[in-house]
């Protein structure tokens, strides 16, 4: 990897913490924008993969727009238009996010206990989600020199990761778990995303700072179909890497922003390596216990131009957190974004909704 490609990579993984604007030249890191978004609903429900159903087959932790819904029609829901609040830090952004619930499985006696998330301590507490939601990034190509995007449409949806996995697909990962170590709780680790040290599989080992999933999709769309019937052939990587450059393949030739997730799980109650003598212990809502199956949903709600003006603005004057393009609310209001349950079900920490 080249090296200006590699500093940008150090960089978007929150090493160097020091604002973008004193980098310089091709070295210059902050090519994203990057906000906290808390806690919206925890249910199960997945208006994307299965519209209707309540309770759909497993566990889901969802922040956003409070217009999300059990059933989202494209046709029939506008998120900016149809929600009262949004849980995320960008008050412009009604979009869905959601990934998947994991659960500590006692070795000792078999029962589950969900493993709640925490916050993303990132930038000396700038991303501070409480209630620990989701950290969102939407980058510009890492290399090559056009770095202009064109954002999704309404009505644009996508999943990537695939919950049937339980081995590693080929490829540079796209769905990965770091383990942290206790001081790494609060800063989230170094290295970039999906890195060497970062795995497809549940860590192997205690991590009693946490675990730092983060889940990356597709830059490159085929710029007709707002959705596809499997939520992915819509949109393509870039051949070769997840983390795109400027190719994309001429059947998905329009560049979008990609959009990243870092969840924080906070596994510290059940790093104790009596926990890990015959493997390690967690499993996914999905029924998955290997890890490689971690996926996410999004679903695109921001207010009319919005993201394309942050896109626009990045690298001048947008730089991650920092991006006076866009409306930012108060943490206040952020958290005091919450929604009931739809799928009624105890989230408590004491059984698992799982699909086994
Ligand atoms: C969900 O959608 C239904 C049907 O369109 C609607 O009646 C209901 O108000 C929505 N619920 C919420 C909580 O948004
Ligand atoms: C099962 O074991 C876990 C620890 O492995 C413990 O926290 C929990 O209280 C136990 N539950 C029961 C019902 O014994
Ligand atoms: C983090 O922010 C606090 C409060 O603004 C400040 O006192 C502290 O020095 C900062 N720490 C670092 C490492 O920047």
């Amino acid at each position: 990897m080249a090296w200006s490609a590699t500093l940008r990579l150090v960089a978007l993984a929150g090493l160097l913490a020091q604002d973008a604007s004193a980098q310089t030249g091709s070295a210059r890191g902050s090519d994203f924008l990057r906000f906290g978004c808390s806690q919206l609903v925890i249910e199960r429900t997945d208006p994307l993969v299965n519209p209707g159903m309540a309770p759909s087959p497993h566990m889901h932790q969802i922040v956003g727009g409070d217009s999300f819904n059990i059933t989202m029609d494209p046709m029939t829901i506008d998120p900016p238009k149809q929600s009262r609040c949004t849980s995320c830090k960008m008050s412009e952004d009604f979009s869905n996010y959601w990934t998947a619930s994991i659960y500590f499985r006692s070795p000792e006696n078999g029962t589950f206990k969900r493993v709640p998330q925490m916050a993303n301590g990132r930038l000396n507490g700038t991303l501070l989600e409480q209630e620990g939601g989701i950290t969102v990034y939407y980058m510009q190509p890492f290399s090559g020199r056009n770095k202009k995007v064109t954002v999704m449409k309404p009505g644009f949806r996508m999943l990537t990761g695939d919950p049937t996995l339980r081995t590693k697909p080929a490829g540079s990962m796209k769905v990965c778990h770091r383990c942290l170590a206790k001081n790494e709780r609060i800063m989230g680790g170094n290295g970039a995303p999906c890195d060497s040290g970062d795995t497809s599989e549940f860590p192997s080992k205690p991590c009693p700072g946490g675990i730092r999933a983060t889940v990356i999709f597709p830059s490159c769309w085929d710029g007709k179909n707002l959705d596809s019937p499997d939520h992915k052939s819509h949109v393509a990587y870039q051949p070769g890497s997840a983390l795109a450059g400027d190719q994309c393949p001429s059947t998905h030739p329009v560049r979008i922003p990609q959009v990243m997730y870092e969840i924080m799980y906070d596994t510290s109650g059940f790093a104790d390596p009596k926990y890990y003598k015959n493997g390690q212990p967690l499993v996914y809502s999905f029924g998955d216990p290997t890890g490689h199956g971690q996926h996410g949903d999004y679903l695109f709600g921001w207010e009319d131009g919005a993201l394309q003006r942050a896109m626009d603005a990045l690298g001048t004057n947008c730089f991650s957190e920092t991006c006076p393009v866009l409306k930012l609310q108060s943490p206040e209001k952020e958290i005091a974004c919450t929604k009931a349950q739809q799928a009624k079900e105890n989230i408590g920490t004491d059984q698992c909704s799982c699909n086994f």
